[in-house]
């Protein structure tokens, strides 16, 4: 897939903050959802069967015998590049004794897969290829019915250089499911990007949890507070279908530091870390981010500049568009890349879950993937494990939202709560909320 250096086609609306936000209602949603098992196994039968949902990124698998393993809840699937260039999903099980084909958690390059069991082996198209000693199966003494015996295949599809799968058929095209999203993210151009970070952490807490906590910024005064020196604690926020996003905007202050002429050192380190030299900045500590818009202009037709900036308004260059796609993955969506978060549903506790972090970026032209998925079963400090080196104002803020999940979800078992009483600024929480039980309440 060729993409032009900038799409004009689309562009990002952004969010008027005078129109007015629709009323969900002002109910406490009770806490039960965060831990009962009842709950997460009809989300798995009626909510991640049924949705689309995010795989692997297509760069992951780029040549005939690529494959990789993925788990969502009980599952686990493998993505592969067939001969044909074709990339298909199946489950990761053999049709023989059930056995998981591939071990979570690898990826590699074949020209077919063997059961570590009893060897039966499998083309890159899921068909069967070999069964050792066919003749001592009776039902196989005329042949092989290839069509019984392959891998059972799971529907694909392909967005913003990601795989896309879905469980059960039947329902909307992914197109359809995300709506109005392609042409709003046309103009980052994510199927040009490539993996900088990906790393994969087991949390203690139910998979809402985490999702509750990165779609509002109303926590930023609490868990985050030296935010309040480099960016606006107040979000816009818009509704979009069963997705939502949130914009922010970075390079600024919020109470008690608007007002103030000091530039603090994380707004120092903001302005750094966007290429710009702090010393040389002369006005207000809220105005920071108008000189990032004037630096990119004066950069962004440079050739060696792969991020789209001439497809951006001025407040794309700064502000933080948080888009959630339901029901499980969020993005910091930069000119520059993406901070993408992913959250999925352990396979049989409710109190635990996986967070991927995906971290995406245009690399410089000419320049190669270098970054490998990594599993982390233990607490990390974010600062250590980083692939590439990334600003301490990132990594703070990492840090205290992965140290926070599992304090939320030891509070949530309690029986003192009652219930999540939820302001404006978390709209896009109940929101959420309301989808999920949508869900739940089909047939
Ligand atoms: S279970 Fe796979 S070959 Fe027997
Ligand atoms: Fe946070």
């Amino acid at each position: 897939m060729t993409s032009t250096r900038n799409e004009k086609k689309y562009f990002t609306p952004p969010i008027d903050p005078d129109v007015a936000l629709p009323s969900l209602g002002n109910e406490r949603i009770s806490a039960g959802r965060f831990s009962s098992s009842e709950f997460m196994a009809r989300e798995w039968t009626h909510l991640w069967r049924k949705v689309w949902n995010l795989g692997p990124r297509i760069e992951e698998l780029r040549q005939a015998g690529d494959f990789v393993t993925h788990t969502l809840g009980k599952e686990s699937f493998i993505f592969i590049r067939g001969t044909d260039e074709k990339i298909r999903g199946f489950y990761n099980v053999c049709q023989h004794r059930g056995n998981q084909l591939v071990p979570d958690r690898h990826c590699g390059s074949e020209k077919f897969l063997q059961c570590p069991f009893h060897a039966w082996t499998y083309n890159l198209d899921g068909s069967v290829k070999g069964i050792p000693g066919a003749e001592g199966f009776p039902l196989l003494r005329d042949g092989i019915p290839k069509s019984e015996m392959g891998l059972e295949p799971i529907e694909v599809d392909f967005w913003g250089g990601f795989v896309w799968f879905r469980l059960d058929e039947g329902g909307e095209s992914l197109a359809d499911f995300l709506g109005e999203l392609t042409q709003q993210l046309a103009p980052y151009r994510l199927q040009d990007m490539r993996l900088l970070e990906y790393k994969t952490f087991l949390w203690d807490s139910n998979w809402k949890v985490a999702c509750d906590a990165f779609n509002e910024s109303y926590h930023f005064r609490g868990l985050h507070p030296q935010m309040l020196k480099w960016a606006d604690e107040n979000a816009r926020i818009e509704l979009m279908g069963d997705h939502s996003r949130m914009i922010n905007r970075y390079g600024t202050t919020s109470s008690p530091y608007t007002g103030t002429t000091e530039i603090y050192p994380e707004l120092k380190e903001w302005m750094v870390y966007n290429g710009m030299d702090p010393e040389a900045y002369q006005g207000a500590p809220e105005d920071v981010w108008k000189t990032k818009a004037d630096f990119v202009r004066s950069i962004q037709d440079t050739e060696s500049i792969t991020a789209p900036y001439a497809n951006m308004t001025d407040d794309q260059l700064t502000d933080v568009y948080h888009y959630f796609i339901f029901p499980g993955f969020a993005m910091n969506v930069f000119p520059e890349g993406i901070n993408g978060f992913r959250y999925r549903p352990h396979e049989s506790d409710p109190q635990k879950m996986y967070y991927d972090l995906i971290m995406l970026v245009h690399y410089p032209a000419g320049e190669e993937l270098a970054c490998e998925h990594a599993f982390f079963e233990e607490k990390v400090q974010y600062d250590k494990i980083a692939d590439t080196p990334m600003s301490y104002i990132v990594t703070d803020v990492l840090q205290q939202d992965a140290d926070n999940v599992s304090i939320n979800q030891r509070g949530l078992n309690s029986d003192g709560f009652r219930g999540l009483y939820l302001g404006e600024q978390e709209l896009r929480l109940r929101h959420f909320h309301k989808c999920v039980d949508r869900y739940l309440a089909t047939d």
